[in-house]
C-alpha cells in the first residue's frame, strides 16, 4: 500500500480545502479548533450541510457519518430543530438568560422520563464540563482524593482525565495492571498521581484494583461502551455497580456518546444498570452546545447553594451558558422527535442494515473489515477475534483502514479519517445505496492497492 500516493490523490481532489488551510493556519493554532480535528496532509474545510450531507470547499459531496463528533442524531439543519429555534426566538426573545427560565424545567423532566436515575440534574454547555462537575461532585461526596478510570476511554479534555486516553503501550505497563500515561503535554502530575487507570472488561483485575485503594478512590468513571462502540460485558457492568456501592464510590456512566444514540435511554437502559452519576452531552443538545450532569439526588444537592452558608461545603458549578434556551429548545425537539414510535428504531435498522451491506461486500472482495457497535453508532475495524478493550484495538490494522478511509472520501463517505461512523435520521435508502456503491469501488481499488 502507498499511503502517500493516496494523500496525493486527496490533496489534488481539495485544493482549495489546501489552500484555505494553510491560510487558517497562519491565524489558527494548528489550523484547527481542536487537535482530533487534524488529520494529513490537511482536513478539508466545509462550506455546507444538508440532511445527511456535507460539501466541502471545492465543491465535493460526501455522506456525512461524523455529524459532528456524533451529536445530530437527527442529521443537519433537521425541520425540527430549525422550527424550535424560531419558536423560542419568537417566544424568549433571546439566546441567554443566564438565568432560570421555564424551558429547563420542561427539559428536565423530558430527560428524566428517559433516565429515570436522575433524581436531580444540572445543564452545562459541553461533555467535558458535565465530566468534570460529576467528578468534582463524587470526591466532595465521598471525601476521598483519587478517582479511577479506563484505559482508552474519552472523558473530555480536562486534566484529570486526559490520561491513558490513546497510551503507548510501551508506557502503558501490563494489561491487568496499567499505568497512568499523560495523553497531553502540560498535565501536571497530581493528576497523573491521582488517576487509577483500569483494564476495561477484565473483572479479576477491577476488583483487585479498586479493592486494594478503596480508601482512596472516591469516583469510578467509564463510557458503558468504550468510544461508543465496544460494549461492556453485562456480567461487567453488573459486577461494577455492586463494588462500587459496596466500597463507597460513586459509579459515573460516561454516557456523553451512548446517551440517546445505543438506546434512547443510553447505555443504562440497554444494560439495565443505574450508575450514581450521569453525564450526556452532544445529542441531547439537538445541535447545540450542551452537557448534563443526572443522578442521585444526596450528590447533586452537594452543589445546592442553599446547602450550607459555608463556602467550602458547597460543591461550585456554574457557567454563563448553562441551560440556554437554545440550546434546550434545539435538544427538546430532537427528543420529541425521537420520542415518535418507531423512529429511532429505524435509524437502528438503518445502522444495522448499512452494517450488513458493509460487511458483505467486505466478504465478497475478502478484505479484512468488520464493524462492530451497538444501536447508532459503529466502528469499521480491520482485526480479527474478540475485542473487549484497549489492548485488544493493538490488533486493528490501522493502517489499513486509514487507506480505506481516504479512498472512501475519494468516493463520497466522510467520517473523518480512523473515526467512529454514526447514523442519523437524514441517513436513508438513497444515502445507504451511495454509502454501499461507495464502499464498493472503495473496496475494489483497497484490493488493487493493499497488499492484505
Ligand atoms: C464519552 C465522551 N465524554 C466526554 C466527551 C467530551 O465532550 P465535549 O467534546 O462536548 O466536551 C466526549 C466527546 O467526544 C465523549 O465522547
Amino acid at each position: 500500500m502507498n499511503l502517500s500516493s493516496l494523500q496525493a490523490q486527496y490533496s489534488a481532489k481539495r485544493t482549495k480545502s489546501a489552500s484555505f488551510f494553510k491560510e487558517a493556519d497562519s491565524v489558527i493554532a494548528g489550523g484547527v479548533n481542536g487537535n482530533l480535528r487534524f488529520f494529513q496532509p490537511f482536513p478539508m474545510t466545509f462550506q455546507k450541510a444538508y440532511g445527511a450531507w456535507l460539501v466541502d470547499l471545492d465543491g465535493n459531496h460526501y455522506v456525512d457519518y461524523l455529524l459532528s463528533y456524533g451529536s445530530l442524531l437527527l442529521g443537519h439543519g433537521h425541520s425540527v430543530v430549525r422550527q424550535a429555534l424560531e419558536q423560542v426566538w419568537e417566544d424568549q426573545g433571546t439566546s441567554s438568560f443566564g438565568a432560570t427560565h421555564p424551558l429547563e424545567l420542561e427539559m428536565s423532566k423530558e430527560i428524566k422520563e428517559l433516565y429515570p436515575g436522575f433524581e436531580r440534574l444540572r445543564f452545562t454547555n459541553s461533555g467535558l464540563e458535565a465530566t468534570l462537575f460529576a467528578l468534582r461532585l463524587a470526591l466532595a461526596f465521598t471525601g476521598k482524593t483519587h478517582i479511577a478510570k479506563f484505559e482508552g476511554h474519552y472523558h473530555g479534555s480536562h486534566d484529570h482525565v486526559l490520561v491513558s486516553v490513546n497510551p503507548e503501550l510501551n508506557q502503558a505497563g501490563s494489561p491487568e495492571t496499567p499505568q497512568a500515561v499523560p495523553e497531553s503535554y502540560g498535565i501536571p502530575d497530581y493528576y497523573l498521581q491521582h488517576t487509577i487507570i483500569l483494564p476495561f472488561n477484565d473483572w479479576p483485575a477491577c476488583e483487585r484494583i479498586l479493592t486494594s485503594m478503596k480508601e482512596r478512590i472516591g469516583a469510578v468513571i467509564l463510557e458503558p461502551m468504550q468510544a461508543g462502540y465496544i460494549a461492556a460485558d453485562p456480567r461487567f457492568v453488573v459486577n461494577l455497580r455492586d463494588l462500587t456501592e459496596k466500597l463507597g464510590m460513586v459509579l459515573i456512566f460516561d454516557e456523553v456518546k451512548t446517551g440517546f444514540r445505543v438506546s434512547l435511554g443510553g447505555a443504562q437502559a440497554f444494560y439495565g444498570v443505574q450508575p450514581d452519576l450521569t453525564a450526556l452531552g452532544k445529542v441531547v443538545g439537538g445541535g447545540f452546545p450542551i452537557g448534563v450532569v443526572g443522578g442521585k439526588q444526596e450528590i447533586l444537592d452537594m452543589c445546592s447553594p442553599g446547602r450550607s452558608p459555608k463556602r467550602e461545603e458547597v460543591v461550585f458549578h456554574s457557567g454563563t451558558f448553562n441551560g440556554n434556551p437554545v440550546s434546550l429548545a434545539a435538544g427538546l425537539a430532537t427528543i420529541r422527535y425521537l420520542k415518535q414510535p418507531g423512529k429511532f428504531e429505524s435509524i437502528v435498522n438503518r445502522t444495522n442494515e448499512l452494517r450488513k451491506g458493509i460487511e458483505s461486500l467486505a466478504q465478497s472482495f475478502e478484505v479484512p473489515i468488520r464493524t462492530i457497535g451497538a444501536g447508532t453508532i459503529f466502528n469499521v475495524l480491520a482485526i480479527e477475534g474478540d475485542v473487549s478493550n484497549y489492548r485488544d484495538l493493538s490488533r486493528n490494522r490501522k493502517d489499513w483502514r486509514l487507506a480505506l478511509d481516504y479512498l472512501l472520501m475519494d468516493n463520497g463517505v466522510y467520517s473523518k479519517p480512523l473515526n467512529r461512523f454514526s447514523m442519523s435520521d437524514a441517513h436513508g435508502p438513497k444515502e445507504i445505496q451511495a454509502t454501499l456503491e461507495a464502499f464498493e469501488k472503495s473496496f475494489a481499488a483497497f484490493k488493487a492497492t493493499v497488499h492484505v
